[in-house]
């Protein structure tokens, strides 16, 4: 484990594989953020798991970069060379990452290219050929992701005027995918065109992703950043003028429904409560066509203690009921647009989103 003052110049890398088939992960531990840059070297699939569970390495791009990546950790621990053993142990690796966390669909979507990787693999391969399979597929899920992510910014700046006052939820940044981000990579871009912004940032309770990693991101490029609870967003559209409310996405299902971080909900009946634009920036990765509606996705709880203990200080009656959702549903009749890596979806209904998603030129 490394660790290091933050410095505003830091150049944010949340997931970086070290070496080559026999390598390690190196993930930059969110949870100390923005105390300290502490980096932390995972070496077995276990150690990954517990990375994820606990939010070390979260947001969901680099949830499923992460776990793929971890394929190649279990796939690395075969003691001998042969296709099968290696297949077994990548294959294991699959089955317990996927248990890491629910929610979040580029999880799945990544492992399952491993998996189909190691199932398509020609039978006369040897174990050393298939690691090299995987390390490669995870680079690609990677680099693909970091395309995405800056195609993403591109389209989304379109949308933003000079002059913009902002609100975002959690951490939709680079912190949370290979780079730039979704929500905040539109933010981004309209810095790079020279477009003037301003963002509210909601603290997001209970872990507060907003307040310790998209603040933090946002200063390191000099965006200026106000902090609020998240309560407070209701207010600050009925008194300032904001001009949209930018947001990632974990899930987002056939008819646009989108699963995000716990608030995000409620921001959008406020949106369009005060006819402020709701958009929701995501890759072609966080979509689960699969899923009809966002009744069917599977919502993480978490442990009460997030809540009622927070850095171990306690806020609450000890035996206090919790109800401790991770996620909310946003239906996609309260989604102004959804802003992928191969265009705008407006509006969002079930026929735009396939035709969008099924039209295969991506970046
Ligand atoms: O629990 P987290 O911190 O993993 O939740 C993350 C979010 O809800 C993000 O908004 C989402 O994953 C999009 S990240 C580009």
């Amino acid at each position: 484990m490394a660790s290091a003052g933050v410095s505003p110049a830091a150049i944010i890398q949340s997931v970086e594989w070290i070496g080559q088939t026999g390598g390690h992960l190196r993930l930059l531990d969110q949870t100390l953020l923005p105390g300290s840059l502490t980096y932390l070297d995972c070496h077995d699939v276990e150690q990954l798991w517990e990375a994820i569970k606990s939010l070390r390495v979260r947001g969901a791009p680099a949830i499923g970069i992460a776990a793929a990546y971890g394929v190649c950790l279990g796939a690395g621990k075969a003691i001998n060379d042969t296709l099968e053993e290696t297949s077994r142990l990548a294959l294991a690796a699959v089955d317990r990452l996927a248990t890491s966390r629910p929610t979040a669909v580029n999880l799945f979507w990544a492992l399952e290219r491993l998996q189909r990787l190691v199932k398509l693999t020609p039978p006369n391969q040897t174990g050393s050929e298939l690691r090299m399979r995987l390390l490669l597929e995870a680079q690609a899920i990677q680099d693909e992701d970091r395309h995405m992510c800056r195609a993403i910014g591109e389209h989304g700046a379109s949308l933003i005027p000079n002059e913009a006052t902002l609100i975002t939820h959690c951490n939709a940044g680079g912190l949370a995918t290979a780079a730039y981000g979704t929500a905040l990579s539109v933010m981004f871009s309209c810095q790079d065109h020279g477009k003037r912004l301003s963002v509210f940032v909601d603290e997001t309770r209970p872990l507060w992703q907003g307040s310790r990693l998209t603040a933090w991101e946002l200063m390191q490029r000099q965006i200026p950043a106000t902090i609020i609870c998240d309560s407070m967003a209701g207010h600050v559209m009925r008194s300032q003028k904001v001009t949209a409310v930018i947001v990632g996405a974990d899930r987002i299902t056939a008819n646009g429904d989108v699963a995000n971080k716990i608030g995000t909900y409620s921001l959008a009946v406020l949106a369009h409560h005060h006819g402020i634009p709701f958009y929701v920036a995501a890759p072609s990765s966080s979509f689960d066509l699969t899923l009809a509606s966002g009744d069917q996705i599977p919502i993480e709880q978490r442990d009460a203690k997030e809540i009622t203990e927070p850095g171990g200080i306690r806020v609450a009656p000890k035996g206090a009921q919790v109800f401790n959702p991770a996620f909310d549903v946003t239906p996609a009749s309260l989604v102004t647009a959804l802003i992928t890596e191969r265009g705008i979806i407006q509006p969002v209904t079930t026929e735009t989103v396939a035709r969008m998603l099924n039209n295969d030129d991506s970046v």
